[in-house]
C-alpha cells in the first residue's frame, strides 16, 4: 500500500526527492448503511496464537486468518526467528522447526508492541530471549512491567540493556503471580512461559478476554495443562513438552462492534455475520440502550437504527466489560445521539487522540483525565482528519459516514493493522468510501 521512489534531478546537484505516497480515505457522508457484512478473524487472538508456535517444532493451521498489517509484521518477526510462515488464502501456515534467533528487534517491535509476545514462550522454550523495550505507544505510556516481574518470578534473570529485555532462565520454575490490574499482554505472555515450566503457577487477577481464553484453549490442544480458563485464576501444571496444533482463530468482537456502531450512527440496517454474541454483549446492551433493536442469533446479529439516538454513558472495564477497543467508536456514535453522554476509558487514560479530530468534523467533545464528555447535536461536516491510531482511525470514518459533505482520512495504515479491507466491507453495505492514494501524510 504504501510506496516510494526515488528519482534524481539535475545532476551535478544529485538533488534526490523522495515521494512517499500513503493511503487515504475519502468518505462522502448521508448514507444509510444497509445489508450484511462478514466478520474477520480476531487481531489480538492470532498475535497471541501465533508466537505460541514456538512452544513445540513443527507444522500448524491457523484457519480464519485475516489479511492485516499487524499479521504481516508478526509474521516477519517470526520469520527473522527462523519460522516459515505463509498466509494462503484465509489459512496460516507456520512452521517453528528452524528457529534459530531468539531476538525481536527494535526494527518490528516499535511497528507493533504485542511483539512482545515471544518474550514467554522463548524464554520458556529456549531459555533465552531478547527482546526490544516496546515503547510509549500512539496515546501514551503503556509499561510492560507485569511481563517483565511476572518472568522473574517464574526464575527467569532479566537485566534491560540498551533498550532491550535480556532473559535468560536454565529452567522456568512454577510460582504464583498476581497481577495489580488484569492485563493481556501480560496474562497471555506468562501463560506462554508457564505452560513448560517445572510444577505448577497460579495467575491470578488474569485477564478473561475471549482471546486469551482462545490461546489458552490452543495451549491445551498442544498440551498443555491449564485450568480455570475464562476465570480470573489460572492455574498452570507445566509438562515436558507440548506438540503442534491447528486451530481456527475467534471472529473479531472489536471489529464487528464497529460494524454495529456504523450501521448505528447512520440510521441503518445491518446484519453482522459470522460472529460471536456473547462476545459482544456490553455492546450490545449499549446499543439497545441508545434505541437501537438488535435481534441475536446463534452466530450473526442484526442492527436496526432509532431515528434519534439516545445518549448513552459509558465506562470501559476489562471484559466482560465494554472494551476500550471500542471506546473510540462509542464517542463518534454520541456525537449523533440528541443529548449529552459521558464516556470514560478506565484501562487506558490517555486514549482519547481521536477527539480532536472528531472535534474538526464539528462534534463538540471534551476532555478531562480520562473523562470525554460528548455533547451530541446530530450534525458533523466534512473535513480533513488525521489517523494517530487504530481504533482512533475507525471512529474517524464513523463520523466521515455521518459528515455532511466530503471527509477526507489521512494516514489509514493505521486501519490496515486491525480492520480487513474496511472500505470493500463498507462499500457492501452502501457506504461512499474510496481509498486513494496520496502524497499528503
Ligand atoms: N499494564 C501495566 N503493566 C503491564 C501491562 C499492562 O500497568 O505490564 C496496564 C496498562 O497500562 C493498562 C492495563 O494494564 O492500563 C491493561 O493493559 P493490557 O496489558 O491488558 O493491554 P495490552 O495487552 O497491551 C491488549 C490489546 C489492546 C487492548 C488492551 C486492553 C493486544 C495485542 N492488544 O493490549 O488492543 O486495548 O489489551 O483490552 O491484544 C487494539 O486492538 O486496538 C488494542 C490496543
Amino acid at each position: 500500500m504504501n510506496r516510494s521512489y526515488i528519482e534524481n534531478v539535475n545532476p551535478p546537484f544529485f538533488a534526490i526527492y523522495i515521494v512517499v505516497y500513503m493511503d487515504k480515505f475519502v468518505i462522502q457522508g448521508g448514507n444509510e448503511l444497509r445489508g450484511e457484512v462478514t466478520i474477520s478473524g480476531a487481531k489480538n487472538a492470532l498475535l497471541a496464537l501465533m508466537p505460541a508456535t514456538i512452544l513445540a517444532p513443527g507444522s500448524y493451521t491457523l484457519d480464519n486468518t485475516p489479511d492485516l498489517r499487524d499479521v504481516t509484521t508478526m509474521s516477519q518477526l517470526l520469520q527473522i526467528m527462523g519460522m516459515d510462515v505463509k498466509l494462503s488464502g484465509k489459512k496460516l501456515s507456520i512452521d517453528s522447526s528452524g528457529i534459530f534467533n531468539f531476538e525481536a528487534p527494535y526494527e518490528q517491535v516499535k511497528k507493533m508492541r504485542a511483539s512482545i509476545y515471544v518474550l514467554g514462550p522463548l524464554l520458556s522454550r529456549y531459555g533465552e530471549a531478547r527482546v526490544s523495550l516496546p515503547g510509549g505507544c500512539a496515546w501514551g505510556p503503556r509499561p510492560v512491567n507485569f511481563h517483565i516481574d511476572g518472568m522473574k518470578k517464574l526464575g527467569a534473570e532479566i537485566t534491560i540493556e540498551n533498550g532491550y529485555i535480556n532473559a535468560r532462565a536454565k529452567k522456568l520454575r512454577g510460582t504464583r503471580i498476581s497481577f495489580d490490574t488484569p492485563s493481556v499482554g501480560a496474562t497471555g505472555n506468562l501463560l506462554m512461559a508457564a505452560v513448560l515450566a517445572e510444577g505448577t503457577t497460579m495467575i491470578e487477577n488474569a485477564a478473561m478476554e475471549p482471546e486469551i481464553n482462545q490461546l489458552a484453549h490452543f495451549l491445551k490442544k498442544m498440551g498443555a495443562k491449564i485450568h480455570g480458563v475464562g476465570t480470573k485464576r489460572l492455574e498452570v501444571e507445566g509438562v515436558t513438552e507440548l506438540k503442534p496444533t491447528n486451530i481456527a482463530t475467534i471472529p473479531d468482537r472489536i471489529e464487528a462492534g464497529t460494524f454495529l456502531v456504523a450501521g448505528a450512527i447512520t440510521g441503518g440496517k445491518i446484519t453482522i455475520k459470522n460472529c460471536i454474541p456473547d462476545h459482544l454483549s456490553a455492546v450490545l446492551s449499549k446499543l439497545e440502550q441508545a434505541g437501537c433493536e438488535i435481534r441475536v442469533e446463534r452466530s450473526s446479529i442484526s442492527l436496526t437504527a432509532p431515528s434519534i439516538l439516545e445518549p448513552v454513558d459509558v465506562a470501559t472495564d476489562v471484559y466482560p466489560g465494554f472494551p476500550t477497543d471500542m471506546q473510540a467508536q462509542w464517542i463518534a456514535l454520541m456525537c449523533k445521539a440528541k443529548g449529552t453522554s459521558v464516556i470514560t476509558d478506565s484501562i487506558f487514560v490517555d486514549r482519547f487522540k481521536h477527539v480532536p479530530e472528531l472535534n474538526r468534523l464539528g462534534a463538540n467533545i471534551e476532555i478531562e483525565e480520562n473523562v470525554a464528555v460528548v455533547r451530541g447535536n446530530g450534525k458533523l461536516k466534512g473535513a480533513k482528519v488525521m489517523s494517530t491510531d487504530l481504533r482512533a482511525s475507525a471512529s474517524l470514518i464513523l463520523g466521515g459516514l455521518i459528515a455532511e459533505g466530503e471527509t477526507e482520512v489521512l494516514r489509514v495504515y493505521h486501519i490496515d493493522r486491525g480492520y480487513e479491507s474496511i472500505e470493500k466491507k463498507l462499500q457492501k453495505l452502501d457506504a461512499r468510501i474510496e481509498r486513494v492514494q496520496t502524497e499528503e501524510y
